[in-house]
C-alpha cells in the first residue's frame, strides 16, 4: 500500500477527530490512576509522527504531553510517576527527521515546565513498530498502560497483535485502521494475511459500514471467553473510511469511551458523520413511515427486555448498553419512562444506571415490573 505523509500538509478534519478522541481519551484515563496514587503509568505511542502538523497543530506526542500537563497538580499530590515511550520510524529512510523534531518538540515543551522532571520520564525510540511492540510488552504488561497505534494502514490489527493486546488486564488501546482499505483490498494475499475476508463478505456489506465489518472480524478471532471489548469509530476522510478500534478489559475503561464517543456524535456515538443516516428519520413527514433512529432502535429492543423481566437490575440494565455500545443514560431513559408509566418500580429515586452506582459505589438496585 503506497505511504501518504501526513505531515508535510495540515492535519484534515479527519485527522483532528482522530487526534482529539486519542487525547480525549487520555484525559478521562490518567486521573483513574493518578487519584488512587498508582505509584506508576505508563503511555506507548508506537506511531508518534514529528510531534506538529506543517502548520505547527498538535501531533499525538504533544497533545498526550498537554494533556499531563493539566492534571500536573494532581499528579504531583498522588506522586504517580508517568513513563511516555514515543516511537517514529521512517521505513526506508536513511535520515530519520521525523524522529529527530520528535524529540526536539517534545524536549522543548517539556523544558517550559520544570515541574515535569519531579514525575515525567520519556522514552524515545526510532524503531520498526513491529519489532519494538514485542519488546515492549513485559512493560506494557506490568503497569496500567495506554497504547496509541496509530499506523498509516492495517497491519496491526492482525492475529498477532491483537492476540498479545487480549492477554492484557490492564492496557486500554486505540488503534488507527485504514479500513476501507480492505474494501479494495481485501482479497488480495497481503490483506488477507491481517484479516481474512471473503470476497462475498466485502461485496455485500455497504461502504459506510465498512469499519464495522472490520471490527466485527477482529472480535471474531477472539478467543471465545475473552474479556477484550472493543468498540469502533469511523471517521470519513474524501472517499476514504478510516477509524478508530478501542479496545480494553475492562468496564470502567468503555464507560470512559463510550462517553467521549457519544459526547462526539450524539447521532450514533461510533463515526464522525451520521453513519446510519438518522438524521432523516427524525426529520419525516408525518406522511411518511417513520424508520427508527439508532437510539430508538436499542431503547425499544431495551423496554422488551426490561417488561419481560430478562433486564431487572441496574447492573444487567448497564451491561445491556455497554454491550450495544450505548451510554447508560440511553437507558435510563427507558427506566424512568416506564416507571412514570407505572410499569416498573424500583427503591431510590433515580435508577442508579450508572458505572459509579454499580461498579465504584455497589449500589445495586432491582427493577420490578407492575404486573397489570
Ligand atoms: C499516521 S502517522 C502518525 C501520526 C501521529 N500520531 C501524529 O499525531 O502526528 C504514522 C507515523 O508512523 C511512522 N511510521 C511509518 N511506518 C512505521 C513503522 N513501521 N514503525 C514506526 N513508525 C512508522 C510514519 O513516519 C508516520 O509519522
Amino acid at each position: 500500500m503506497g505511504y501518504k505523509d501526513l505531515h508535510i500538509k495540515p492535519f484534515d478534519k479527519g485527522t483532528i477527530a482522530k487526534l482529539e478522541i486519542f487525547e480525549d481519551y487520555a484525559m478521562a484515563w490518567i486521573p483513574t490512576f493518578v487519584m488512587q496514587a498508582v505509584p506508576e503509568i505508563h503511555i506507548f505511542d508506537f506511531f508518534s509522527g514529528p510531534g506538529y502538523d506543517s502548520q505547527n497543530v498538535e501531533g499525538s506526542p504533544i497533545r498526550i504531553l498537554q494533556k499531563i500537563n493539566e492534571q500536573l497538580g494532581n499528579i504531583l499530590l498522588k506522586k504517580t510517576k508517568v513513563v511516555l515511550h514515543f516511537n517514529e520510524f521512517e521505513p526506508s529512510k536513511k535520515l530519520q527527521n521525523k524522529f529527530y523534531s520528535l524529540k526536539e518538540n517534545c524536549s522543548e515543551f517539556i523544558n517550559k515546565n520544570p515541574k515535569f522532571k519531579y514525575f515525567l520520564t520519556v522514552n524515545y525510540y526510532n524503531e520498526k513498530a513491529e519489532e519494538l511492540f514485542f519488546r515492549l510488552l513485559p512493560l506494557i504488561n506490568k503497569y496500567p498502560s495506554l497504547v496509541y497505534l496509530d499506523q498509516n494502514g492495517v497491519k496491526f490489527i492482525s492475529e498477532e497483535y491483537i492476540n498479545e493486546l487480549e492477554k492484557l488486564k490492564t492496557t486500554d488501546f486505540l488503534y488507527f485502521v485504514s479500513s476501507s482499505y480492505f474494501k479494495w483490498l481485501g482479497g488480495t494475499d497481503a490483506f488477507r494475511k491481517v484479516l481474512e475476508f471473503e470476497k462475498v463478505e466485502l461485496e455485500k456489506e455497504e461502504y459506510r459500514n465498512i469499519h464495522r465489518l472490520v471490527l466485527n472480524k477482529i472480535k471474531s478471532k477472539l478467543p471465545p471467553n475473552s474479556r477484550l471489548k472493543l468498540f469502533p469509530f469511523s471517521i470519513k476522510k474524501g472517499k476514504n473510511i478510516y477509524g478508530i478500534v478501542f479496545g480494553a478489559s475492562n468496564y470502567a475503561a468503555v464507560d470512559k469511551f463510550l462517553q467521549i464517543a457519544w459526547k462526539r456524535n450524539c447521532l450514533n456515538g461510533e463515526a464522525d458523520f451520521d453513519i446510519d443516516g438518522d438524521q432523516s428519520k427524525t426529520q419525516l413527514s408525518m406522511f411518511e413511515d417513520r424508520k427508527m433512529t439508532k437510539i430508538q432502535v436499542f431503547q425499544r429492543d431495551f423496554e422488551i427486555q426490561i417488561l419481560n423481566g430478562s433486564i431487572n437490575t441496574n447492573k444487567s440494565a448497564l451491561l445491556y448498553s455497554y454491550s450495544n455500545g450505548h451510554i447508560p443514560r440511553h437507558a435510563s431513559l427507558v427506566i424512568k419512562k416506564l416507571k412514570t408509566e407505572s410499569k416498573l418500580t424500583y427503591e431510590g429515586r433515580t435508577p442508579a444506571l450508572t458505572y459509579e452506582n454499580v461498579f465504584r459505589n455497589n449500589n445495586l438496585i432491582e427493577y420490578k415490573v407492575i404486573n397489570t
